[in-house]
């Protein structure tokens, strides 16, 4: 037995110090000292032993299974630190090397020109309010001197909501605001003097090509005050043309016809590819193509407009315009749009230019 157990000793000792995973350091565990293992198998044999033979030999076995155990923990403890160390060899983190630069992205072309469109209004005394982008019928119509069934109506191809029909102020169906123009009477409303007013929101209309998306911008400016007349707006025209497009652009209005100002216009701003000729070259000018660029109405506002909104035509004038802000950019000389559309159709590689 002794011999036996001196065997399974070397056996042990040798096993280990070959094992060179941990996988394989648990099977050796579990050979030799396990509950099935080698170990228990040769105690079986201590009842063929002579009784005052037992205890010498039930100490060497366990003498033994200690060996083995601290032997196969020290082993352990050694391939834990090699393994640990080659980690550390092939994961090693230079952090002297120049990172990986995310991708970073930008705001949409449309709001940067909001923001510039917002403070070049803002340097001179116009306030940003929020008006409705689903308003009522009477804000977008019937306020502006437009009542129900007026064929001025048709000029803006309007989506109406699906929603019960108001009464009062909230009068008529809802609609997807299809200009800016409805800010008009909210901001009127308050009757508080002078309204510097300058809305920007989303209009919807029944339109789609390369000139008109179906959702599109506009701001709105509304200036009401005593004394305010013509030459104001003309005055902000030109302003706005030199703080938006640069140095020596100017503004030009012609008659139009809106039924909310009287008289309107139709605002245009002097092209500068052509310096407001109209050619390059002896060639048509490719932005222009006649020396000015069209932007949107203008006009005084109607005296119904403001009374509507229950403020004194007699005592009170002013002027509003209207433009729209996907124009405006795409007018920029360097924008070189030919296609209104494209601006949300979310192609970053189109985007990323601006
Ligand atoms: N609301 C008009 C449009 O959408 C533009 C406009 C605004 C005209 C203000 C005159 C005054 O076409």
């Amino acid at each position: 037995m002794k011999d036996q157990l001196e065997a399974l000793r070397l056996e042990i000792e040798r096993d280990v110090k070959a094992a060179g995973t941990l996988e394989s350091l648990d099977e050796i565990e579990t050979k030799y000292l396990g509950r099935k293992g080698d170990l228990t198998n040769l105690l079986k044999g201590l009842a063929n032993v002579k009784a005052e033979e037992r205890p010498l030999f039930g100490q060497m076995a366990n003498q033994v299974k200690e060996f083995g155990l601290d032997l196969i923990a020290a082993r352990r403890e050694e391939l834990n630190r090699e393994k640990a160390s080659k980690i550390a060899e092939t994961e090693r983190v230079d952090v002297t090397e120049p990172g990986i630069r995310p991708p970073e992205g930008h705001l949409h072309l449309m709001t940067q020109t909001i923001r510039e469109i917002t403070s070049i209004f803002e340097k001179i005394g116009f306030y940003r309010p929020r008006y409705p982008e689903i308003d009522w019928d009477y804000y977008a119509f019937e306020s502006l001197n437009m009542p129900g069934d007026h064929p001025a109506r048709d000029d803006w191809e309007t989506f109406f909501m699906d929603a019960p029909v108001g009464t009062g102020k909230k009068q008529g169906k809802m609609v997807m605001t299809p200009h800016t123009s409805n800010a008009q009477a909210h901001e009127l409303e308050r009757h508080e003097f002078p309204v510097r007013m300058l809305s920007i929101g989303k209009c919807y209309r029944r339109q789609s090509d390369a000139t008109h998306a179906p959702m599109f911008h506009q701001f709105e400016g509304l200036l009401v005050d005593k004394g305010v007349n013509l030459t104001h707006l003309r005055g902000i025209l030109d302003y706005f043309a030199r703080e938006f497009f640069g140095p020596g652009r100017v503004s030009r209005i012609r008659p139009h016809h809106f039924r909310f100002t009287e008289p309107s216009f139709e605002v245009d701003f002097s092209c500068g590819v052509c310096n407001a000729t109209g050619m390059v070259n002896g060639q048509k000018c490719k932005l222009c193509k006649r020396g000015w660029l069209e932007l949107g109405g203008a006009g005084m506002v109607h005296p119904n407009v403001l009374k509507a909104s229950g403020v004194d035509p007699n005592k009170y004038s002013g002027f509003a315009f209207g433009w729209g802000i996907e124009r405006l950019a795409m007018m920029k000389e360097g924008t070189r749009l030919d296609d209104i559309r494209i601006l949300y159709q979310n192609d970053v590689r189109f985007l990323k230019q601006f």
